[in-house]
C-alpha cells in the first residue's frame, strides 16, 4: 500500500542523498500510517466513549461538528492522533529542507537556465502586495508559507513546495503532482465537447503543478499561471522550462486580475479558494466573470461543501482548520458558492457542482497504466483528505458566461 507513486525527477528538484530520501520516505509513510491505522479509530472512540461522556455532562447528544469537537478534544486517543498528525506535517517539511540547503547554489543556477528555456513570459510587477491571508501565517505548516519571509530565498521556497507537497499528498497526486489539473482537463475534454479555448488562466497556480496539463491538452492555447507568491511563480516558470513547456507565469491577485475584460476562454483554479477569505471569494468570482469571453467557462476545483457530509466527517476534516494552519478550511466549505457565482453574473442554469474523476485512479485502472498492485492501492485508499468529492473524484464548481 505504501509508496504508490514516486515523484518524477526533473531538473529543478534536488537529488536527495540516501539518508535524505529515507527521511522523506519515512514522513510519507508515517502520514499514510496515520491515515490508514490511527484515523479509523476515531469513529469507534467517539461512539464508544466521547459521545456518551458528552451526553452525561450536557444532558443531550452532540448535535453538530462543534459539539463533536468538544466531546473529542479531551479524549487521549484524539489527542494522540492530533499530535502525531501535526508532528508528521512538520517533519515532512524538515525532511526536504536539508537537501535544498545543500544544493541551493546549484539550484539557483539551474533556475536561471530553465527559465530561459520557457518561451512563456515571466511577469513580476513592482510593489505587489501579497494579501494578508497568505502572508500572515505558514499555511499548512510550510516554513515561510507560500510567499516566504522578507529577504527569503525564492528558489528554495519553490522547491520546498514542489517536493514537500508530493510527500504531503503521499504520492497520490501522481508523479508530477498534477492530478487535479489532469482530472479537470479530462473533465473538460469529456464534458465540454468541442470546447477549444485559445486563452487559459490558472489562478493560484503555486508552482504550476495543475497548470501544465492544460498546455498538454491545448498545445496551441496561450496559458497563463497566476499566483500572489513571487517565489512560487518564479520557480514555476523555471520548472515548466525544465519540463519542456512554454507557459506564462505572472505574480497577480485573483481578486483584481490584471487582464482586460473578455480575455480568457477558460479560467480555472485548483485548491485556491480555501486559501483565500470570505471577503476575497466574491471578488474572485466577479473577476472570473469579467475576464471571461462570452461562452467561456469558470471551473474551480476545491473542497466539497460541508452539507454534502455527515457531522462526524465534517469534524474530522475541520481538524485542518485547528491544527494545520488552514484558517479558512472549514469556513470556506460553508460559503454558498452557487450564489456567489450568480452574484458574479453567471446565469443560474450554467452553474453546478460536479465530480471530476481522479486521473491517477483512471490511469491505474487502465490496462496499460500502473501495475495491478498500484491500481489496487489507489482504489483501496482509506484516506479522505477532504479535497475529494463524495463520488471519489475532485469536487468542481463550473459556470459559463453567456
Ligand atoms: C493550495 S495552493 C494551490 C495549488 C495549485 N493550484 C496546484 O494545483 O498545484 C494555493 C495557492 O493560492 C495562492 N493564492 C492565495 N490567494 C491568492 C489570490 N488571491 N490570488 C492568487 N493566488 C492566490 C497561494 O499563494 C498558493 O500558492
Amino acid at each position: 500500500m505504501l509508496n504508490t507513486f514516486q515523484q518524477a525527477q526533473h531538473d529543478m528538484l534536488p537529488v536527495a542523498t540516501p539518508d535524505e530520501a529515507s527521511r522523506q520516505e519515512f514522513t510519507k509513510s508515517l502520514k499514510q500510517f496515520i491515515q490508514s491505522s490511527i484515523l479509523p479509530g476515531l469513529g469507534p472512540v467517539y461512539r464508544a466513549r466521547a459521545a456518551k461522556k458528552f451526553e452525561v455532562e450536557t444532558g443531550r447528544a452532540p448535535a453538530d461538528r462543534h459539539d463533536i469537537r468538544k466531546a473529542m478534544v479531551p479524549d487521549p486517543y484524539f489527542q494522540h492522533y492530533a499530535a502525531v498528525n501535526r508532528i508528521s506535517q512538520e517533519l515532512l517539511w524538515d525532511s526536504v529542507i536539508d537537501s535544498i540547503d545543500a544544493q541551493l547554489p546549484e539550484l539557483k543556477t539551474k533556475a536561471e537556465a530553465n527559465s530561459a528555456k520557457n518561451a512563456g513570459k515571466l511577469v513580476i510587477p513592482e510593489d505587489f502586495k501579497v494579501p494578508r491571508y497568505v502572508s500572515a501565517l505558514d499555511i499548512h505548516c510550510m516554513p515561510g508559507g507560500y510567499a516566504g519571509r522578507p529577504g527569503g530565498d525564492s528558489v528554495g521556497l519553490g522547491v520546498l513546495y514542489d517536493r514537500g507537497v508530493f510527500l504531503y499528498a503521499m504520492g497520490y497526486t501522481g508523479p508530477d503532482n498534477d492530478d487535479m489539473g489532469r482530472s479537470v482537463c479530462n473533465y473538460v475534454k469529456r464534458r465540454l465537447d468541442g470546447f477549444s479555448p485559445k486563452r487559459i488562466l490558472d489562478l493560484g497556480c503555486t508552482v504550476g503543478h495543475s497548470t501544465l496539463p492544460y498546455k498538454e491538452l491545448f498545445p496551441d492555447a496561450e496559458v497563463w499561471a497566476m499566483d500572489v507568491a513571487e517565489a512560487q511563480v518564479r520557480y514555476g516558470h523555471a520548472r515548466a522550462g525544465a519540463m519542456g513547456y512554454d507557459v506564462n507565469f505572472v505574480q497577480g491577485n485573483a481578486e483584481a486580475i490584471d487582464f482586460p475584460d473578455d480575455h480568457f476562454d477558460l479560467v480555472v483554479s485548483h485548491i485556491l479558494l480555501h486559501e483565500t477569505s470570505g471577503k476575497a471569494m466574491p471578488k474572485i468570482f466577479k473577476e472570473c466573470h469579467r475576464v471571461l469571453t462570452k461562452g467561456g467557462f469558470m471551473i474551480h476545483a476545491d473542497l466539497p461543501p460541508f452539507d454534502l457530509m455527515d457531522p462526524f466527517t465534517q469534524f474530522i476534516l475541520d481538524n485542518e482548520t485547528y491544527y494545520n494552519n488552514e484558517p479558512f478550511w472549514g469556513a470556506m466549505r460553508e460559503m454558498d458558492q452557487i450564489q456567489l457565482a450568480k452574484d458574479a453574473g453567471f446565469p443560474a442554469e450554467t452553474i453546478r457542482f460536479d465530480t471530476a474523476p481522479m486521473a491517477v485512479m483512471e490511469f491505474a485502472q487502465a490496462a496499460d497504466g500502473y501495475s495491478q498492485e498500484a491500481a489496487e492501492a489507489v482504489n483501496d485508499r482509506e484516506f479522505t483528505a477532504g479535497e475529494f468529492a463524495p463520488g471519489g473524484g475532485w469536487e468542481v464548481l463550473i459556470a459559463q458566461k453567456l
